[in-house]
């Protein structure tokens, strides 16, 4: 991680603590690794989140429904899923530092650095043919490029045949080969590399026996599973349709790091979509295009979206894919795109014993839907709004503000904490009075925020740190005529409005149904 991205990473997690959007968990006990707490306004802006979800799935799609599953489920679940088996990661320990790192990201690492050369070289050169350079002609023929490159496709050859074949031995020799040092101790005294189940696992009742272990979810999307034929039947749903659901997952990871990118206890909002089979890829397409499009509606920036294909697919799936979005740390998934066929619903067939098949009364036959789904970390959608919405700024003191710097939280008005700041310029003179009668006015339609202590520009400060995106303050001209002064948080600028109009001029910018309209 660049030096900049770094930092910026470290000012946005103690940016959310000191203003109540994000704790780390049981903090006066030292906190928990990869567990996080939502605060005051951390909480709204989830709540924010999960509407415009919600609603864009649901709402404006009339052949979806959603529902709210239990956590815990039959532990054959997992078992029909896969996820007792196969739900792994490879880990690895330095005898020296007593670090435990992912095998895998060890390996990737590695291969990014090797990559990075390359990029250098290329740079190099740039600079050194100006015009002329030919990139494309300089990577495929350079003999240094090339031998970079050669590393690059062999090591990547053999993680994969490694990771497929579930060979530790051979993902053990690939970091021997690779030379790949501890980061921490700078060693190469490397354990074994061992598989390491990522669910975690509780007793269900007082004996404490295997019969009763159960899991918690690793992920919400099995209780749509589950629940395929309930939802089907009783909601008299026809294929095309699908099941939305927004909940907490589980996972033990062995590396967690990056704040609230890789945690052990998160939520997802997931939706899996019911097809005929060979309608799949039309609806992977429909899925695809329309999720990216929901994500740049936003308005953090287009360009730090992207798409990335799978080219290794699970065994069940016939095409996936990741929405990436530029966290700080660089390109990440922020949510996935898999057409997953019907290897759920028939494995849970197998396992239960039980029918989950749809009945098409159009070709009058009978048939395991296939699927589509849709899975997207809320707590990765909440990092992105908040580390593109984090800026410093210099103020020149003009518009009435004092001058000097700012932390604004540009977050999209319609998924704000509060949508506006009541503020009575002091506290006397009538002003709090009227200021409440303002705050009375408003408070059924947005969420507001009343403040009468402090000078008024601190006070402006400090709605910009939440991302608070409209203040309207109270004066002794408003005792006169009914006005107050509407600040706008981004550009600052400030207008003198009628109160009764207030409602009216930000009702569209600060509504979550507009937003929806842009999709
Ligand atoms: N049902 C499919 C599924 O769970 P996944 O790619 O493992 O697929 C989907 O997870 C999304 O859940 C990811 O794109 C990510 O946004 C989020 N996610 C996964 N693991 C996470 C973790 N440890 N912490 C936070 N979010 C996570």
């Amino acid at each position: 991680m660049a030096n900049d991205s770094e930092n910026l990473l470290k000012k946005v997690i103690s940016h959310a603590k000191e203003y109540g959007f994000i704790f780390p968990s049981s903090e006066i006990y030292d906190g928990l690794s990869a567990v996080y707490d939502y605060g005051q306004n951390g909480v709204e802006l989830k709540n924010n989140i999960k509407e415009y979800w919600w609603k864009f799935m649901t709402q404006l799609h009339d052949n979806i429904v959603g529902i709210d599953a239990a956590i815990f489920m039959h532990p054959t679940t997992w078992k029909a899923s896969g996820h007792v088996d196969a739900f792994n990661d490879p880990m690895i320990d330095n005898k020296d530092s007593k670090k435990r790192y992912r095998a895998d990201v060890l390996v990737e690492d590695a291969i990014g650095k090797m990559e990075e050369k390359i990029e250098k070289e290329i740079e190099k050169a740039a600079k050194r043919f100006g015009d002329s350079f030919d990139k494309k002609m300089f990577a495929e023929t350079n003999p240094r490029v090339l031998e970079y490159q050669k590393k690059i496709d062999v090591a990547n050859e053999r993680l994969k045949s490694a990771m497929s074949a579930n060979d530790m031995a051979a993902m053990k020799q690939l970091i021997v080969d690779l030379e790949i040092n501890d980061p921490i101790s700078g060693t190469k005294n490397w354990t074994d590399v061992r598989q390491f189940n990522l669910m975690f696992s509780t007793e269900m009742g007082s004996v404490a026996d295997d019969a009763n272990k159960i899991y918690l979810r690793p992920e919400t999307a099995q209780g749509i599973f589950v629940n395929f034929l309930n939802v089907q039947k009783t909601g008299r749903m026809k294929i095309p349709f699908g099941i939305a659901q927004i909940g907490k997952a589980f996972r033990n990871e062995i590396v967690a790091r990056q704040f609230i990118f890789r945690m052990r206890e998160f939520e997802q909002m997931e939706m899996q979509y019911f097809v005929k089979p060979g309608t799949e890829m039309e609806a992977y397409d429909f899925w695809k295009a329309k999720r990216l499009k929901w994500h740049q509606a936003l308005g953090l920036g287009t360009e730090n979206y992207r798409y990335h294909d799978h080219l290794n697919l699970a065994h069940y799936a016939n095409a996936a894919c990741d929405i990436q979005f530029n966290f700080p740390m660089g390109f990440k998934e922020l949510e996935g795109i898999h057409s997953r066929t019907d290897f759920d619903l028939k494995s849970h067939e197998k396992f239960s014993g039980k029918k989950l098949q749809y009945f098409d009364s159009e070709s009058n036959t009978n048939y395991v839907p296939f699927v589509v789904e849709t899975s997207v970390g809320l707590d990765r959608m909440f990092l992105s709004i908040l580390s593109i919405a984090y800026k410093e700024e210099k103020i020149s003191g003009a518009d009435g503000e004092e001058g000097g710097e700012r932390v604004v939280l540009s977050i999209p008005p319609a998924l704000a904490p509060y949508k506006m700041a009541v503020l009575p310029l002091v506290k006397k003179d009538g002003l709090p009075e009227k200021a409440e009668e303002v705050m009375n006015l408003l408070k059924h339609d947005f969420r507001c925020y009343y403040e009468d202590k402090d000078t008024i520009g601190r006070r402006y400060r400090r709605m910009d740190a939440i991302g608070t995106p409209y203040c309207i303050t109270i004066d002794h001209q408003t005792l006169q005529d009914n006005t107050v002064t509407i600040r706008e948080r981004d550009t600052m600028k400030q207008e003198r409005i009628s109160i009764l109009s207030v409602k009216e001029k930000i009702q569209k910018l600060v509504s979550i149904t507009e937003l929806l309209k842009k999709i």
